[in-house]
C-alpha cells in the first residue's frame, strides 16, 4: 500500500517520506481499517519534530484520527463489522496517512451519517477536546463568556461550536483578517484579530471590565500569560496546548490573588480512566452534527501526495480548520 513515513524526526516537508508498505494486520484490540479520510492534527506536526508526549519508533505512519471502512478485526474484537464506517484515533506506527491504517477498538466509534467522511475524521479528536476541556473540566455555563484562541485552527473551531451549543457568549482571537472571517462563520460573537488588536482590551470592553470566565488556550506561552489580565474572578484557564512553541509558567501568587484556576487538560487519558465517558462524548457530539449545531469546518481535502505540504503548513500556523487527507481524490 502507498502510505507516508517518517524516518526521521524534523519539519514535516523535510522528513515526511512516501513508502510501499504491506497492509497492516490487526494486532489483538484493534482493526484495521481502509482509509477513507484522515485529518491533519498539531500532534502530528510535533510527532514529526520529535516534540509529542508520545514518541513512536522510527519509522512510523503519521495521522492521528481517520474516517476508514473496517476490513479486519482482531482477536477479541466484538461490536464491528467489516464494511462498517468507523472514526477515531489510529494505532501508531500505523496512523492514518496511509491507504489503510489501524485503530484501537476501544478508541473506534461509528461514523455519524450526517458527516461526510472528511468531517467525520475531524470529528474526534477536536471536539472531544472542546466538550470535556468546556463540560468536564471548566464547568462552562450558559451566560458566561468564553474567550477561544486560535479560535479558527482545529481544536479552536471546535470549542466555538461547542461553546456557542452550550450558550456562552464566544469571543475568538485569530491571526489575521482571513482568520477573522472564518471564525465569525464560526458564530463566534466578537472576534479579534491579534495581528491589530490587543485581546486583553477587547475581552475587558466587552464584558465591562469583568473578564473572560473561561478561556480556552492552545497556544500557550505570552497567549497564556496576556490570557490571566483578562480572566474573570472565578474564572477557569484551560491549558489546552502549546501551539505557539513556548510552554509557559505560571505564576501561582497571581491565581490566588486574581481567585482564578489553572486548569490542564490531557484528553487522551479519558480513554483510560473513563472510556465510558469518552463514548457518553461521542454520543453527544454525533446528535449535535445530526442537529447541525457541530459541523466539522473542512477547509481543505488533499490528495495522496499533498500530505506532506498540508502537515507543513498545519505547522506553521497558516491552515483554518482541518485541513484533511482524503483518499478517493
Ligand atoms: N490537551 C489536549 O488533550 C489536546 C488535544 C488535541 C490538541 N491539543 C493541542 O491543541 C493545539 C492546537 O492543535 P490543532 O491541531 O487544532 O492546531 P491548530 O489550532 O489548527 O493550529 C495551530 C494554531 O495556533 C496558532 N498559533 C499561534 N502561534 C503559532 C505558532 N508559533 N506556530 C503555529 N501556530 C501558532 C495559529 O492560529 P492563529 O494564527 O489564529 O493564532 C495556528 O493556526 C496543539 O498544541 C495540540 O497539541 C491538545
Amino acid at each position: 500500500m502507498r502510505a507516508w513515513q517518517v524516518p526521521e524526526l524534523g519539519e514535516p516537508l523535510a522528513v515526511v517520506r512516501e513508502a510501499d508498505l504491506p497492509v497492516p494486520e490487526p494486532s489483538p484490540g484493534q482493526v484495521v481499517v481502509r482509509t477513507l479520510a484522515t485529518a491533519a492534527n498539531f500532534p502530528d506536526v510535533l510527532l514529526c519534530r520529535g516534540l509529542y508526549q508520545v514518541k513512536p519508533d522510527l519509522p512510523f505512519t503519521p495521522g492521528v484520527e481517520l474516517c476508514g471502512e473496517v476490513v479486519a478485526l482482531g482477536e477479541g474484537v466484538e461490536g464491528f463489522t467489516v464494511g462498517q464506517r468507523v472514526l477515531g484515533a489510529s494505532a501508531l506506527p500505523h496512523g492514518g496517512f496511509a491507504e489503510y491504517a489501524a485503530l484501537t477498538a476501544a478508541q473506534a466509534f461509528p461514523a455519524p451519517a450526517s458527516l461526510d467522511d472528511a468531517q467525520a475524521s475531524s470529528l474526534f479528536i477536536g471536539y472531544q477536546t472542546g466538550w470535556f476541556g468546556l463540560h468536564r473540566r471548566a464547568h462552562l455555563q450558559a451566560g458566561e463568556t468564553l474567550l477561544v484562541h486560535a479560535a479558527a485552527g482545529g481544536v479552536g473551531s471546535a470549542a466555538v461550536q461547542l461553546g456557542k451549543a452550550a450558550g456562552a457568549r464566544v469571543i475568538g482571537v485569530v491571526g489575521g483578517p482571513e482568520k477573522a472571517e472564518v471564525a465569525r462563520a464560526l458564530g463566534a460573537d466578537v472576534v479579534i484579530d491579534r495581528h491589530t488588536q490587543d485581546f486583553v482590551e477587547v475581552v475587558k470592553a466587552e464584558t465591562d471590565g469583568r473578564g473572560a470566565d473561561v478561556i480556552y488556550d492552545p497556544v500557550g506561552g505570552e497567549t497564556y500569560q496576556r490570557s490571566t489580565k483578562c480572566i474573570a474572578f472565578e474564572g477557569r484557564i484551560l491549558i489546552i496546548g502549546f501551539a505557539g512553541g513556548t510552554i509557559q509558567k505560571a505564576a501561582l501568587n497571581h491565581a490566588l490573588i486574581k481567585n482564578y484556576s489553572i486548569v490542564g487538560l490531557h484528553w487522551g487519558l479519558y480513554n483510560r480512566y473513563d472510556p465510558s465517558a469518552v463514548q457518553q462524548c461521542h454520543a453527544e457530539l454525533t446528535s449535535l452534527a445530526d442537529q447541525g449545531v457541530v459541523n466539522p469546518l473542512v477547509s481543505e481535502r488533499l490528495a495522496f501526495d499533498a500530505v506532506p505540504d498540508g502537515l507543513q503548513r498545519l505547522g506553521d500556523g497558516t491552515t483554518v480548520g482541518r485541513v484533511v487527507y482524503q483518499a478517493d481524490r
